[in-house]
């Protein structure tokens, strides 16, 4: 089974009910009669991802959620749980970004229990890590990624990495207007195929989809795309915008 490729975008805080409507409609317009070459993803927050399941039934946009608990059920006021997701007909869930790690304190600890739980519920996970601006400065920005995977992904069975997606931010690169550049998320992007060959084999990591995120625009996508060991992109500021968003769409 190849890889796919995808391109998602992470809507984060933004959109009311409203806003989220019209983007979704301004999309499935623009994309209309357009042959993809990936799957197209979007994720609205938590209020509007029912009203986008059904907005967006019978066309390829997918909707996915930006966050999850690790619980089940239970006490753990203003959550919501893997089983709520799976009710309104959500596969796919964002973890680990690194906005979730910054402002939310979530650590490769609590990941790895979002991860297997989400995994227990069939959930899709796009699983997102990536170094800060001082680890790449100080050369650390291959073992901070690879103590990410390893920390949070690597107890997986190799059966369990089908319904792993994986999305490589550099913190440094998010919402900064900064883009690594095409070659160093290329070379980014095949020190973690290998890292997963390593452990796994050549079967799960050549069928892996790995993300690349980070002030991804139009301008910049296609050149990007075109490196081989990435497979789409995790879009945020760009994804708001109908016309960016389609066109980083066109461009894979
Ligand atoms: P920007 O595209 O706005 O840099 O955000 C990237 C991101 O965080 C996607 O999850």
């Amino acid at each position: 089974m190849a890889r796919k490729n995808i391109v998602a975008g992470n809507w984060k805080m933004n959109n009311n009910a409203t806003q989220t409507q019209e983007l979704i409609q301004g999309l499935k317009s623009s994309l209309e009669g357009i042959t993809l070459n990936s799957r197209v993803v979007i994720a609205p927050t938590f209020v509007n991802l029912s009203s986008a399941v059904s907005s967006t039934e019978g066309t390829a946009i997918e909707v996915s959620a930006q966050n999850m608990h690790q619980a089940d059920s239970g006490a753990y006021t203003g959550e919501i749980s893997a089983d709520m997701l799976k009710d309104i007909d959500i596969q796919t869930v964002i973890l680990g970004h690194s906005e979730r790690r910054t402002y939310f304190g979530e650590g490769d600890e609590l990941l790895k229990e979002k991860v297997n739980t989400a995994l227990a519920k069939e959930l899709e996970v796009i699983f997102c890590f990536g170094e800060l601006l001082e680890d790449r400065k100080s050369d650390n920005h291959f073992a901070v990624v690879e103590s990410q995977l390893k920390n949070v992904l690597f107890d997986l069975k190799a059966d369990q990495w089908k319904n792993i997606v994986l999305a490589y931010e550099p913190v440094w690169a998010i919402g900064t207007g900064e883009t690594a550049s095409p070659e160093q998320a290329q070379e980014m992007h095949a020190f973690i195929r290998s890292l997963i060959e390593n452990q796994y084999g050549a079967e799960v990591s050549e069928d892996v989809s790995i993300l690349y995120g980070g002030s991804v625009k139009p301008g910049n996508a296609q050149e990007i795309f075109s490196k081989k060991d990435v497979d789409g992109g995790l879009i945020g500021g760009a994804s708001l915008k109908v016309q960016d968003f389609t066109e980083i769409i066109k461009a894979i």
